[in-house]
């Protein structure tokens, strides 16, 4: 069978994640050492654990209600609160399969074939898959490292036609790390409001910041109404693997976007629900400690991860947000893919290419530190012998 006629011509167009080409070479090679992957090395705290277990002791087995847990969505609701002064009722929240299906379900929701979503680069790498599927056009909001990688005014200005749709808005950053302040996401709002684009705000890193405490754009004057607010467990409470996350958004669009998870998903696995309730319950009880003590290691790593790429004269900015680091490799004579391609083959170190994070990324590389110091520490004495050995070629 000639498969390629059969595939859909969207599908064909995406490329396969770069994160994920060197993360498989990784696992086949037993010997290497990866800063690629970003996800937290904390174990999910017992609690939350043990609540998982506890609901299935009680057999807890059933699909939950489409739309999530109640008394997790109303767990929800007292966190954006408390947390990023953000009032939404439980029937604008849905719990999702992570902030994965959150992106795909608001891409799917807004984008009619041919409108433009402009997507801050570099960004996380599935926006642009999810606006290509539904015929949408990603355009490419380049960010420079002189701007600390922050989205700026002027630039969005210059992005948008009379068929730009949103904006997808992914602050404290992954790769970069960049974390937009208050007077940053002013700047931003009076242009999306100036064109009535909507926002799609991923703010699944936004436990983790380490200067002040996260904005969320949804919390600026006028701004509630026009943003769909994607977040989750994954980062900010270790729990990758569980699946969970949830969006909120004003009711016309949630119900919209929640006619689309009951089709797809049903609802997200009700143990990792009931993880997730037991999270945010202790969470908002304690001060989030579980929390703070994971963001205090990361802090620690941070800036001896950002010194030593400096060190080695590397540039690279001390991230304010986030666990990645994106140092510019562009003093080596390599580019990033050349950079990250020698140093696994040499040292069998693996790094992310910048490129795999949009174009504007070529000259750096992703490193997450969210290893243990001793890993970081063995990882960065090898990448600086390699860019000993690469300079003095
Ligand atoms: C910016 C960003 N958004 C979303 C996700 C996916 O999150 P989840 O595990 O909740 O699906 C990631 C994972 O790396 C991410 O970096």
């Amino acid at each position: 069978m000639n498969y390629n006629d059969i595939l859909s011509d969207k599908i064909k167009q995406l490329k396969p994640s770069g994160i994920r080409k060197f993360f498989d070479i990784v696992l086949s090679n037993k010997d290497a050492v990866s800063l690629g992957v970003g996800e937290p090395d904390f174990i999910t705290p017992w609690s939350v654990r043990n609540a998982a277990i506890k609901s299935i002791q009680k057999g807890y087995t059933q699909y939950t209600s489409n739309s999530g847990l109640l008394q997790l969505r109303e767990k929800v609701c007292q966190y954006l609160k408390l947390r990023f002064d953000l009032s939404y009722d439980t029937e604008e929240v849905v719990i999702t399969v992570g902030a994965s299906e959150a992106i795909d379900l608001s891409v799917r929701a807004l984008v009619n074939s041919g409108d433009e979503v402009i997507i801050p680069e570099p960004s996380y790498v599935s926006y642009s898959p999810a606006v290509i599927m539904c015929g949408g056009v990603p355009v490419a909001l380049k960010c420079d490292s002189e701007n600390g990688f922050k989205a700026k005014a002027a630039e969005l200005e210059k992005c948008i036609t009379k068929k730009t749709k949103a904006i997808l808005l992914s602050y404290p950053n992954n790769p970069t790390g960049a974390v937009m302040y208050r007077e940053d996401l002013e700047e931003l709002a009076k242009v999306i409001k100036k064109h009535n684009l909507m926002v799609i705000s991923d703010e699944i890193y936004c436990e983790l910041t380490y200067k002040s405490k996260h904005v969320s754009i949804a919390s600026l004057e006028d701004m509630k109404q026009r943003c769909i607010v994607i977040n989750g467990f994954s980062k900010s409470f270790a729990m990758t693997g569980w699946r969970v996350g949830y969006f909120a958004a004003p009711k016309p669009i949630a119900l919209e976007m929640l006619k689309l998870h009951q089709y797809v998903i049903m609802c997200a696995p009700t143990q990792s629900q009931y993880a997730a309730l037991q999270a945010l319950t202790e969470g908002i009880i304690d001060g989030f400690a579980a929390v703070e003590e994971m963001k205090e290691e990361y802090n620690r790593r941070r800036r001896f991860v950002a010194d030593s790429f400096n060190g080695m004269g590397l540039k690279c900015q001390n991230p304010d947000g986030a666990f990645y680091v994106f140092p510019d490799v562009y003093s080596t004579g390599l580019n990033g893919e050349q950079f990250a391609t020698l140093l696994l083959e040499k040292k069998n170190i693996a790094v992310v290419p910048g490129i795999s994070f949009g174009a504007c990324g070529e000259n750096f590389i992703r490193c997450s530190y969210a290893y243990s110091l001793k890993t970081l520490s063995y990882a960065l004495e090898k990448i600086e012998e390699f860019v000993k050995e690469i300079k003095s070629r």
